[in-house]
């Protein structure tokens, strides 16, 4: 394709770290998409003559029906997959196929076929995402009143809600959604015809390409337009925060699982067993989840570290934007899948989690919060007040609720019996009105909302 000016062939070596078909073959589909653009846009605008780029236009369709086929033969010595499908058109149309590059170089073809498949796999990542907030919401519908210690420092801190916890993560997951969305919308300029680099002296239209291919309008500088990655790079960070929240939430599962919390059950399609110890139920797909939201980030950490000080406009270097970011990206999609499955199967136990979330003294701030309201006591000295009473419980070795009243009272005589009701649980999480709050009437008007905003999926 390019060996006019070549006396030899590449070495093999050379032919090993040049060629990028194994992976650039996964653009195949947004190639020859470009590559009908781009033919129908120089036919429109007289540049290559109809009949040429018909035959063009036929044979690239033959192409694409022979790769969807899968009887494709995909060629090293061709290095990528402009140009085994160029070499392959020229082989069924004949000369005319060598005008399909008029105009155009690999540099923007590139640009716009990766550009193109990044869209595609963002478009399928937010899906993915609203099936998996929807999974989450319709089991924060369905433990609403749940009772569950909240943590801070992973100690015991106030009782929260099941489904308020798993609304956290709808939460994570619409802001996700959110920067998908909006690297989707910077993504969607085109770059084809900025050619190599300078654009070119053919009367192109380079507004009709874009539209062809569902871009709001081609990109503004040509060299600008070749070296840009930012739309990978922009995919790959909103996946690697998403990776990140997938991996919290895997973590949490591991810990519920265990039988020191026992807070939920994995189903048996979601566990493994172990070799040697038959009791085991392992969290693997929790587990990997956690742990593939490192690859995520490598891929970014990757290709960041590729452009760094790359001077404009194209380097080969860049060719090294896409494995890390398939790879990245794939594994992303394959974690939300796993996660979604995960959260569809699982069953809380209901008992386990309200008995563990009345220990540690989880409701003192109720009852600080009572000092306030019904003594009105200054806040700091309502705290030091129940942590002396606290204290007591602690030195007795049981819960807050089995202080009596008389004990309290020791502490401060003016506690009545209706300071001892805000000790439950239930009371405490009732208690939690105010906006965003863990109250159950709260936690059901926001999976309410969300399955109504999520219904379509
Ligand atoms: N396979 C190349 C890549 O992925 C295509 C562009 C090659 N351009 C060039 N001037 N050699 O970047």
């Amino acid at each position: 394709m390019w060996g006019g000016r070549f006396a030899s062939g590449p070495a093999d070596i050379m032919e090993e770290i040049n060629a990028s078909i194994d992976f650039d073959k996964a653009l195949a589909p947004q190639d020859i998409a470009g590559s009908l653009a781009h033919v129908a846009m120089l036919a429109k605008t007289g540049i290559v003559g109809a009949e040429d780029a018909d035959a063009i236009a036929r044979g690239l369709r033959q192409v694409k029906g022979e790769i969807e086929a899968g009887g494709f033969a995909f060629s090293r010595g061709l290095e990528d997959i402009h140009m085994n499908v160029e070499s392959r058109l020229a082989e069924i149309i004949g000369a005319p196929a060598g005008r399909l590059h008029t105009a155009r170089s690999r540099n923007d073809q590139v640009a716009t076929d990766f550009k193109l498949w990044t869209r595609d796999t963002l478009d399928a990542l937010m899906t993915q995402i609203a099936g998996l907030q929807k999974a989450l919401a319709e089991r924060a519908l369905a433990s609403a009143d749940m009772a569950m210690p909240g943590f801070t420092h992973l100690q015991s801190a106030q009782p929260v809600t099941f489904g308020h916890h798993l609304l956290a993560y709808v939460e994570m997951l619409a802001r996700d959604a959110g920067r998908f969305a909006d690297a989707r919308r910077r993504l969607n300029e085109c770059p084809l015809g900025a050619a190599a680099l300078a654009g070119t002296s053919f009367p192109i239209d380079r507004f009709a390409t874009a539209e062809a291919l569902g871009f709001d309008r081609p990109t503004a500088n040509s060299l600008d337009s070749v070296a840009d990655r930012d739309f990978v790079l922009e995919a790959l960070s909103a996946a690697s925060i998403c990776a990140v929240h997938l991996s919290r939430l895997a973590e949490e599962i591991v810990l519920w699982t265990t039988a020191q919390f026992g807070f939920v059950r994995l189903s048996d399609a979601f566990s493994t067993g172990s070799s040697i110890m038959p009791q085991k139920r392992n969290p693997d797909a929790a587990e990997l989840v956690r742990g593939k939201s490192g690859r995520v980030t490598g891929a970014l950490v990757g290709l960041l570290t590729v452009m760094k000080g790359l001077p404009l406009a194209y380097s080969k270097d860049m060719q090294e934007d896409k494995e890390g970011a398939m790879d990245g990206l794939r594994t992303l999609s394959l974690c939300l899948a796993a996660m979604t499955g995960m959260v569809r199967d699982m069953t809380p136990d209901a008992a386990r989690m309200k008995a563990s979330a009345s220990a540690g003294y989880s409701t003192a701030t109720d009852l600080a919060d009572w000092l306030v309201r019904a003594l009105k006591m200054p806040f700091r000295e309502a705290h030091h007040v129940t942590g002396r009473i606290v204290g007591l419980a602690s030195a007795k070795g049981v819960a807050l609720e089995a202080l009596t009243l008389a004990e309290m009272r020791n502490v401060e005589p003016r506690l009545t019996g209706e300071a001892l009701e805000v000790l439950s649980v239930e009371n405490s999480v009732r208690s939690r009105t105010s906006y965003g709050g863990t109250a159950p009437d709260n936690v059901r008007a926001q999976a309410e909302g969300w399955l109504g905003r999520l219904a379509n999926v």
